[in-house]
């Protein structure tokens, strides 16, 4: 391990993660700051002065990722790249995301304040709209510059009121010049939050992802007929939210189903015109399917598909469906997977390998260079919410393992 004595600031690291918490501040301890919202803008702000402070080269691209470039004995070899996002979902948490960033910038900080240089540059990344909430899909930033996803589909994605993408990226002012489209990357680390139960419940403090599920997302649009609810007879009624809960249900089924590491979700759902005394004539819902193996989460999809059809048809509700996302499983590069490990033994963490269930800007970034994550604890599992919680000694333990693996990397010829 290269300057094995290094660490990093903790209490450093703690109270930038506590500033950033400030923006989008909600009840409960969490934070709403959704993908290219004032409190995105500013967090952006905050995030680009404090990567000034410390000599960055910032570069903001065409898709708003914006990146800070450390200088190095060679600036022609490909960079180490590491970070995460600064948006969050709503309610959500305040180490989501947030952690690898500010995790990246402490291991930065801690470079530049012991005057180190690294044979390779390292850059610092915050991804655009990871989190996909508010324009859908997740990921999407990481996906264009990985050359996986349109720029122009991306920026006419709409939010809920309407809002274009590339419209709101340019209100918030941080629609930039450059390209937005891969350069050689040495390699790509991510800090991030488990957000499950799995490191806690083993007593394990760094986990060690072997890579990350594949995630498939629907939208389902159903149409009823909308009528007064008191002179409409139950018989004949076609009622597009009755419709949305049968499927619904049936899409709760389908990991019981068809057995495997499969999970299944709908987490938004919208009716119309919603009111207690008309009769739903119109509902969107999205349906989220994840899992190791591809072929497992598609074929699971067609059975399930094949439910919506019957239900539709038997309550006369009309359907359409799009297929919004699909993003493979990424498996890791083995060698990197490895680095963190020992590097948690060498720190003396108890570690583990695992899966990640959730989807992060690695998933992309594992198509252009080798890439690995680093996990610490979510107390009690929980995350996209506002109960969110790590302890600062592990995110201080994650940032130490992160910056031995981010040296070990940049040092290398
Ligand atoms: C990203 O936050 C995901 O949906 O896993
Ligand atoms: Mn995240
Ligand atoms: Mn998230």
């Amino acid at each position: 391990m290269e300057n094995k004595e290094l660490r990093v600031n903790g209490k450093r690291l703690r109270e930038s993660l506590e500033r950033m918490a400030e923006i989008g501040a909600i009840p409960g301890r969490g934070v709403h700051r959704l993908a290219l919202s004032d409190e995105d803008r500013e967090a952006r702000d905050l995030f680009v002065g404090w990567l000034k402070e410390i000599d960055l080269d910032v570069t903001v691209d065409e898709m708003g990722n914006i990146f800070g470039r450390r200088t190095s004995k060679n600036n022609g070899l490909p960079p180490v790249m590491a970070g995460s996002h600064v948006d969050s979902q709503p309610n959500g948490g305040r180490f989501d995301g947030i952690l690898g960033v500010m995790g990246t910038l402490e291991v930065l900080r801690t470079l530049h304040e012991n005057r180190l240089i690294t044979e390779r540059p390292i850059v610092i990344v915050d991804w655009t709209n990871e989190e996909g909430s508010r324009f859908a899909p997740a990921m999407v930033a990481s996906g264009v510059w990985a050359g996986a996803l349109d720029r122009d589909w991306a920026y006419d994605r709409t939010d809920i009121n309407g809002n274009r993408f590339e419209d709101e990226l340019v209100r918030i002012g941080y629609k930039g010049q450059t390209p937005c489209r891969a350069w050689p990357v040495h390699c790509y680390y991510e800090y991030h939050i488990e957000q499950g139960p799995v490191l806690e419940k083993r007593g394990k403090v760094i986990g060690a992802p072997k890579g990350i599920v594949c995630l498939h997302w629907y939208d389902v649009f159903l149409e009823g007929v909308a009528n007064q609810v008191g002179p409409t007879p139950m018989a004949g009624r076609h009622d597009a939210l009755c419709a949305a809960a049968e499927m619904i249900l049936k899409v709760n089924e389908l990991p019981d189903r068809v057995g495997g590491d499969l999970v299944a979700t709908v987490g938004e759902i919208e009716n119309h015109p919603n009111s207690r005394n008309i009769i739903p004539g119109k509902v969107h819902f999205t349906v989220d399917i994840r899992s190791w193996d591809d072929d497992h989460a598609v074929k699971a999809w067609d059975l399930v598909r094949k439910d919506f059809e019957d239900i539709a048809s038997r309550r006369g509700c009309p359907m359409s469906i799009e297929e919004t996302w699909k993003v493979q499983h990424s498996p890791f590069d083995e060698t990197l997977v490895r680095r963190i490990l020992d590097a948690a033994d060498q720190l003396g963490y108890p570690n583990m390998r695992m899966v990640s269930g959730a989807g992060h800007d690695a998933s992309y970034m594992n198509q252009i260079c080798p890439t690995a994550m680093i996990f610490v604890p979510s107390i009690g599992g929980r995350s996209h919410v506002e109960a969110e919680n790590t302890s600062w000694e592990d995110c201080a333990a994650g940032a130490d393992i992160l910056l031995h693996a981010i040296l070990h990397s940049a040092q290398e010829g």
